[in-house]
Parts: structure tokens; C-alpha cells; sequence
């Protein structure tokens, strides 16, 4: 087994690689001058099962382009089977037509993704679960939840917590976290009047006096989190801790969260954010990286995944 890392996220690559006790494959990723990429593996891997880790996080369409080229390089260079560990599936929330002619990237990228070579994919915290049904391979799906669960235990005064589900497409993942916690669940309408832009129409359940933990897959421009804890301060709950899988923090999504109402905001590393968060005081990272190298040790050894997560 080998492992290979593109360029979005190559702090989380080496701690999996310092986990595994396995060193990165020696290859080059370089750009022509008109932005196109150069992908060379410089060591043999031929006969060798791979897991190429690369996030198609901002750049985007760059990332998704390497982690394409990669699979591509290394198919060509006949490893026995490529899996690609995707830690942020880009391109997620088109997943289906929300308009009469628009696309479903979701799809699009499966089918570059499997066409390009790949024989297995590793993920965390898809968008949707049924994403996984638009690949014709195997998925595993590994959920950022237990480590969420650790964190509030470690460091939330227990009583009179809630678990609260900013939008409607969050309460499977809302209802995970407060299993765990063994505690009860509100849930937030939400409306997106315009793209990017949301809303909070109402409160399902009552918060008052209750400390607020919100759980969601992704943060982008910060407007869902940040209405959704203003709205619950003002329905009377005490405090508001935000988990969230993937920190995408576009734009002035960080700024955003200072100044907002929320108490503390922890997210994982499947996105490298460690610029853009070193001096704000309410963002907290916890590493992905013994999750990923335990469900890649198990495929590697054909163990079960799933029980990762009992
Ligand atoms: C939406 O369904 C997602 O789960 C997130 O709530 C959304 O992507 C967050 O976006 P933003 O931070 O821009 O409001």
C-alpha cells in the first residue's frame, strides 16, 4: 500500500502518512505557464494498491483537475487499484436539478472521477448520501460525528444541552450527534431566498436557557450558521456551539463568525483553513487524519469500516 498526496491539503496528507508510518510517494505537480497541470510519479508503484488523497476544495476546479490527472498518472503507471480519499467532495450541493435547466455537478464529477480510474472512493461527511449511488464503485462515507461527540462531551457542561439541525436537510446528522449525546433535538426552516443568501423563518422546539449545539456539513459564506444562532440567541437559548465537517469559509465567511453570536465554531481539517483562521479566537480545528488512516488501514486489509463507527 502507498500513499499519494495532491497539493489541497498536504498538512492533513502528512499526519495520515505519520499515522500510517507511510511515506508519500515522491512525485511533481507543477503548472505550465497557461495554468495547465503537470502530474509525474517519480517512483515505481507498479503492482501497488494506492490512496491518493486530495480535498476538491478551493481552487475548485485546480483540485479537482489534479486529483483527475493523479488517478489518471497513476493508472498509467499500472498500480493494482487506485482509491481516491476525497476528504471534501467538492462540487456536492448540486445534487440534483433545483431549476428547470441546470446541472448536477455531483454526478458530473462521479462520472469524471470513475472514468478517470478510480476503483474506490473515501469520503467524509458526503452532502447527501445518496451521492454515493451516482458511482458505480464502492464509497465509503466516514462521518465526522463520534469525534464531534468526543469534543462536546470533553468540553460542554452537559446539562440543559440541545442539538439543533440549521436546516431541514440536517436532521439525519443532528439526530447522530444528540443520539450520542443522549440529549433532545430542535430544528431550524430555513430558506434560501437567493442563492448563497438564507434565512430563518422559524424555530422547531423550544431553546430557552438551553445551551445550543449546532451540527452541519459544511460552512461556506457563513450565512446559515450565523442567522441560525442569532435566531436562537433571540428565542432565549444561553449559549451556541457550532460543529461543522468542512470549513469552506469563503469570502468573509471568518470575519463573519468573530463577530457573531456563536460561542465557539470547531471544524475539521478536510480543508487546509490554517491561514485563514489563525487569529480568530472563536475557531477551533480537530484533525481527521486518525479517522482517514484507520479506514485506510482497514481497506488495505479488508476489514470492516463501518465498524469504525459502533
Ligand atoms: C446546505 O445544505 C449545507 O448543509 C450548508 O448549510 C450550506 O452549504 C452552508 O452555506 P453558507 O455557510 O454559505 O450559508
Amino acid at each position: 500500500m502507498k500513499l499519494l498526496t495532491g497539493n489541497s491539503n498536504k498538512h492533513l496528507s502528512q499526519k495520515i502518512s505519520k499515522h500510517l508510518k507511510t511515506k508519500l510517494v515522491h512525485s511533481s505537480i507543477r503548472k505550465f505557464s497557461d495554468g495547465e497541470i503537470y502530474i509525474e510519479i517519480n517512483e515505481n508503484i507498479r503492482g501497488n494498491s494506492i490512496f491518493l488523497i486530495q480535498s476538491s476544495s478551493a481552487p475548485a476546479n485546480d483540485n479537482l483537475m489534479e486529483l483527475l490527472l493523479c488517478i489518471d498518472a497513476l493508472k498509467r503507471s499500472s498500480a493494482k487499484n487506485i482509491t481516491a480519499v476525497i476528504p471534501y467532495f467538492g462540487y456536492a450541493r448540486q445534487d440534483r436539478k433545483v431549476a428547470p435547466r441546470t446541472s448536477i455537478s455531483a454526478k458530473l464529477v462521479s462520472n469524471l472521477i470513475t472514468k478517470a480510474g478510480a476503483d474506490r472512493i473515501v469520503t467524509v461527511d458526503l452532502h447527501a448520501g445518496q451521492i454515493q449511488g451516482f458511482f458505480d464503485i464502492p464509497v465509503d462515507n466516514l462521518f465526522a460525528t463520534p469525534i464531534f461527540a468526543r469534543h462536546v462531551k470533553k468540553n460542554i457542561n452537559k446539562k440543559n444541552l440541545i442539538c439543533v439541525a440549521p436546516d431541514v436537510g440536517g436532521v439525519e446528522r443532528t439526530r447522530a450527534l444528540a443520539r450520542k449525546l443522549d440529549i433532545g433535538i430542535a430544528i431550524i426552516d430555513k430558506r434560501r431566498p437567493a442563492p448563497g443568501k438564507s434565512q430563518v423563518m422559524n424555530v422547531i422546539g423550544n431553546v430557552k436557557g438551553k445551551i445550543c449545539i449546532i451540527i452541519d456539513d459544511i460552512i461556506d459564506s457563513g450565512g446559515t450558521i450565523v442567522n441560525a444562532a442569532q435566531a436562537l440567541i433571540n428565542r432565549g437559548a444561553k449559549e451556541v456551539h457550532v460543529y461543522i465537517t468542512h470549513g469552506v469559509l469563503s469570502g468573509e465567511a471568518v470575519d463573519r463568525i468573530k463577530k457573531s453570536r456563536i460561542k465557539k465554531l470547531v471544524i475539521t481539517d478536510t480543508i487546509d483553513n490554517s491561514s485563514k483562521i489563525r487569529n480568530a479566537k472563536n475557531i477551533e480545528v480537530l484533525t481527521i487524519s486518525n479517522l482517514l488512516a484507520e479506514a485506510i488501514k482497514r481497506i488495505s486489509n479488508s476489514t470492516s469500516v463501518s465498524d469504525l463507527f459502533k
